[in-house]
């Protein structure tokens, strides 16, 4: 029986920006998106019949028809037109859960790229990102990864010119806290919907004018990013969580730039390299504690979803 490993990365936003509305509700996005090495790992298996199963070894996760995971395996198998294709998958969490870190959407991209491979389906990347773009706004990013530029919803993709430097995050948050994306967005729209732009030009000239900033370059030491998070704006005065997350990373000497991913609530501290996150976590070890807050250190990522050989 073929067994297939394949690991999922997390990542961070560099970049978030909130253009405006969308006709179908959503907003239109202007973000820089980082894939980071702190991954989940799946493990997928064919089975002697038709059923899809997954199994986790983090009991608070629902395995039921909501997880990403068993949305992706039944869209990719309806796609193919083999009804009688099955699966057995196991998912290994190492992500943190509702963090902004987009575990569950890099999870959903693995199944993707696991099933495509051991199902023999030949779907191309760009294929299995369409898919993708059915499932969750930030899933088509994960299928690649790396460093790229996100628009439209979050899956209209442009990639970034590869990582250079040995590049790497300090991340923090609080095991106990979550931020919903959905309030978050509401939030957001209640708060700033008047100031919002409108129409497609307008919005293409924001898309122009990141497509046209530092990030064309490779991220880089010499040149931190200007980190930008419209979320955190409407995130971080309601989340004492947080509040104390960014208050410690921005404390804390030798960092290129602070901020909080996604919808929250996890923030990061970007370092030059693993060896000064990690110096910077010792720092902050007493702080951390007393505080409740869980730390990570991760290397930044050329690469999203990958089988493992
Ligand atoms: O696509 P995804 O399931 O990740 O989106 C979760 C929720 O976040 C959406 O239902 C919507 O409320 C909000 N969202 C949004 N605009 C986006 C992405 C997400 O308003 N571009």
């Amino acid at each position: 029986m073929s067994t297939i490993t394949v690991t999922a990365p997390a990542k961070v936003n560099l970049h978030l920006e909130v253009l405006g509305l969308r006709s179908d509700g959503f907003h239109e996005l202007a973000m820089v998106m980082q894939s980071i090495d702190l991954a989940d790992r799946l493990r997928f298996q064919n089975t002697a019949d038709a059923r899809i199963s997954l199994r986790c070894d983090e009991p608070s996760l629902s395995i039921g028809d909501d997880n990403l995971v068993l949305r992706a395996a039944l869209l990719l198998r309806e796609r193919s037109g083999f009804n009688e294709l099955g699966a057995s998958i196991h998912l290994e969490k190492n992500v943190p859960i509702g963090a902004g870190l987009a575990g569950g959407s890099s999870d959903g991209a693995a199944a993707l790229v696991g099933l495509n491979q051991l199902w023999g389906l030949g779907r191309s990347h760009a294929e299995l990102e369409g898919l993708a773009a059915e499932l969750g706004s930030d899933m088509p990013f994960c299928i690649r990864g790396g460093s790229q530029l996100c628009f439209g919803r979050g899956e209209v993709l442009e990639a970034l010119p590869a990582l250079r430097d040995p590049l790497a995050v300090l991340l923090l948050k609080d095991p106990q806290v979550s931020v919903s994306t959905p309030w978050a967005y509401q939030r957001c729209r209640d708060l700033h919907g008047e100031s919002y732009l409108q129409g497609e030009s307008a919005f293409e000239e924001r898309r122009m004018a990141l497509r046209e900033a530092a990030w064309t370059k490779p991220i880089r030491t010499e040149l931190p990013p200007p980190l930008r998070n419209d979320l955190q704006t409407v995130v971080e005065p309601q989340t004492p969580a947080v509040q104390k997350a960014l208050q410690l990373l921005r404390s804390l000497p030798g960092t290129l730039a602070v901020a909080m991913s996604g919808s929250g609530p996890s923030c990061f501290a970007l370092f030059p390299d693993l060896a000064a996150s990690e110096q910077a976590r010792d720092l902050l070890q007493t702080d951390l504690e007393s505080a409740g807050l869980s730390a990570w250190c991760c290397p930044l990522r050329l690469s999203g979803v990958r089988i493992e050989p």
